[in-house]
C-alpha cells in the first residue's frame, strides 16, 4: 500500500520510521518531511491548506492511507476533505478535532458527560473574565480557547497577574485563539499523558508517557513544546489507567459519537492524578511530540495495521496494540536560544549515536549538500530503550554524548523523577 504522511517534526519521523517497518507499506510519501523522514520516505512539498491539491496527489499516487501528524490541518478539516474524496485517513474530522481546537468545547462536553475535570467558567469578554475571576482562588488558570501552539495557558499567582493576563488575551496576544477564554480551578497532583486509539466505537489503550515542558533542568524557565519524555509513566498505575479509560476516555468517545461527531484517530489525554483520581487537563487530537517518539520505540505491533483499522472502522476486529515492557526515553536537543529565537544553521554530526541501538529522530534539521544543520527550535530527539528508566536514561545520554552539535543544548535530567523513584 502507498501511504502519505503529513508533517515535518520528530513525531512524524518516529511515525515514518515505524510505518516503514510494516510489510504493508510499499511506498511511503511524506509532506513536507525532513532529512530524517527522507531516510524512510520520498518527501514532497504539498500545501496542506489546499485540500484539493492533496487529494489530487493522493489520486495520482494511488495512496491507500493518509496519516495527518499535526493538529493544525486536523482543526482545519483536512481529514474531512480527504475522506470526502474517498480516502482512508488516520486523524479526526474538523468537528471531532475540537477536542483540541477549543478548550470550551471540551470543558462543556465533560460537563455534559460527567467527565472529571477542573471546574471552569467560559468568558467571551474581558468584563466577563474579570467577573469570573471572583469565583476562583489563586493560583488562577487561564486558557485561550483556540490553538496557541502550546502557549495559550497562563497560571497566575495573584489576582493582578490574572487580570493582566486576561487583558493580554482579549487584546489578541494569542490571535483569534484568545477571543474566548476559559478560567478554571487549579488542580494539584502529578501529570501524566495517556494515549488511546479509537475508530469512534472501539477504543484501545496505547500506553502512557510523561514529558518535561520547561526548558531548564529541575523544571525551570519558560515552557516549551517538550524537552524530553519517557514511557511508560509508572505513576499511571494499572488501576488509575483503568479509571482514566472508564471515567474519561470511554465517556468522551461515546459522547462524541452520540452527539454526531465520532472521533477517530489517536486521542491524547493530559491527566492530572489528583488525590481524588485522574482528572482531564486537556485533550490533543494527535500524538504528542516528543511522546510519540517513545511510544513508537515501545510499540511492537504493526502501526499501519492499527492506523488503517482506525481509519476503516475495524479497530474492534484486530489485535490490541502490544507494547514492549521496556522503558523508552527521549532527550530533545534544541538550538541555542530556544524557545525564543533558536539559532539556525548550526552544524550537526551524529557520529556513532545510533551504534548502541539508540535512534535519533530529526525534529528540525536541514541537509545542505551532505551537511546536516539545525533548522528549528527542537532539532533532534535522541531516543533509547532500557529495562528500567535508569537504563533508558543512561543509553539516551550516551547517544547524546556521541553527537557533535556545538550550538545545541539539552536538559541533562530527563526522566530524573522516575530514576529517583527507582533508586528509592
Ligand atoms: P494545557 O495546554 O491545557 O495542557 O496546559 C498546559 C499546562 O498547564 C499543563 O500541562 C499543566 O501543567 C498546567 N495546567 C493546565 N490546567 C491546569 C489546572 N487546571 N490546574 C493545574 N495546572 C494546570
Ligand atoms: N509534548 C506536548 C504536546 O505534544 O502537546
Amino acid at each position: 500500500m502507498n501511504i502519505l504522511l503529513l508533517g515535518s517534526g520528530g513525531r512524524e519521523h518516529a511515525l515514518a520510521w515505524k510505518m516503514a517497518q510494516s510489510p504493508r507499506c510499499d511506498k511511503l510519501w511524506a509532506s513536507p518531511g525532513n532529512p530524517g523522514i527522507a531516510e524512510h520516505a520520498e518527501c514532497v512539498e504539498l500545501d496542506a491548506g489546499d485540500h484539493d491539491a492533496v487529494a489530487e496527489f493522493c489520486r495520482a499516487n494511488a495512496i491507500g492511507l493518509i496519516v495527518i501528524g499535526p493538529e493544525a490541518p486536523l482543526v482545519d478539516g483536512l481529514a474531512d476533505s480527504l475522506r470526502g474524496a474517498g480516502f482512508a485517513v488516520f486523524g479526526p474530522s474538523k468537528a471531532a478535532a475540537r477536542l483540541e481546537g477549543s478548550k470550551s468545547f471540551t470543558k462543556e462536553l465533560c460537563e455534559r458527560a460527567g467527565i472529571p475535570t477542573a471546574k471552569f467558567v467560559r468568558c467571551t469578554s474581558l468584563e466577563a473574565g474579570w467577573g469570573a475571576l471572583k469565583k476562583f482562588d489563586p493560583p488562577f488558570v487561564l486558557k485561550a480557547d483556540g490553538l496557541a501552539a502550546g502557549k495559550g495557558v497562563v497560571i497566575a499567582e495573584t489576582r493582578e497577574e490574572a487580570q493582566h493576563a486576561l487583558a493580554e488575551m482579549f487584546e489578541g496576544k494569542f490571535g483569534p485563539a484568545g477571543s474566548e477564554v476559559v478560567i478554571e480551578q487549579f488542580l494539584t497532583g502529578e501529570e501524566a499523558s495517556f494515549f488511546a486509539l479509537t475508530d469512534g466505537e472501539a477504543i484501545v489503550p496505547l500506553g502512557s508517557a510523561q514529558d518535561h515542558k520547561r526548558v531548564g533542568e529541575g523544571d525551570t524557565g519558560p515552557n516549551t513544546g517538550g524537552m524530553g519524555a519517557y514511557s511508560p509513566a509508572p505513576v499511571l498505575a494499572p488501576d488509575l489507567e483503568a479509571r482514566a479509560m472508564r471515567e474519561i476516555i470511554e465517556p468522551t468517545v461515546k459522547a462524541m459519537r452520540e452527539e454526531g461527531y465520532p472521533y477517530s484517530g489517536v486521542l491524547y489525554a493530559g491527566l492530572m492524578l489528583t488525590p481524588g483520581g485522574p482528572q482531564l487537563i486537556e485533550y490533543n487530537a494527535r500524538f504528542g511530540d516528543p511522546e510519540c517518539q517513545v511510544l513508537m520505540m515501545r510499540l511492537e505491533s504493526d502501526l499501519v495495521d492499527l492506523m488503517l483499522a482506525c481509519a476503516e472502522g475495524r479497530l474492534g476486529e484486530i489485535e490490541r496494540p502490544a507494547l514492549s515492557g521496556d522503558f523508552a526515553l527521549t532527550v530533545v536537543m534544541a538550538a541555542e536560544g530556544y524557545p525564543d529565537t533558536p539559532k539556525k544553521g548550526g552544524a550537526i554530526d551524529l557520529g556513532e549515536a545510533e551504534a548502541q541501538g539508540a535512534k535519533v529522530f530529526h525534529a528540525g534539521t536541514k541537509r545542505e549538500g551532505g551537511a546536516l544543520t539545525a533548522n528549528g527550535g527542537r532539532v533532534l530527539n535522541v531516543t533509547a530503550q532500557g529495562t528500567s528508566a535508569s537504563e533508558a536514561q543512561r543509553a539516551a545520554y550516551a547517544a547524546v554524548d556521541a553527537i557533535d552539535f556545538p550550538t545545541g543544548f539539552c536538559r541533562r535530567d530527563i526522566g530524573q523523577r522516575e530514576v529517583r523513584r527507582e533508586r528509592g
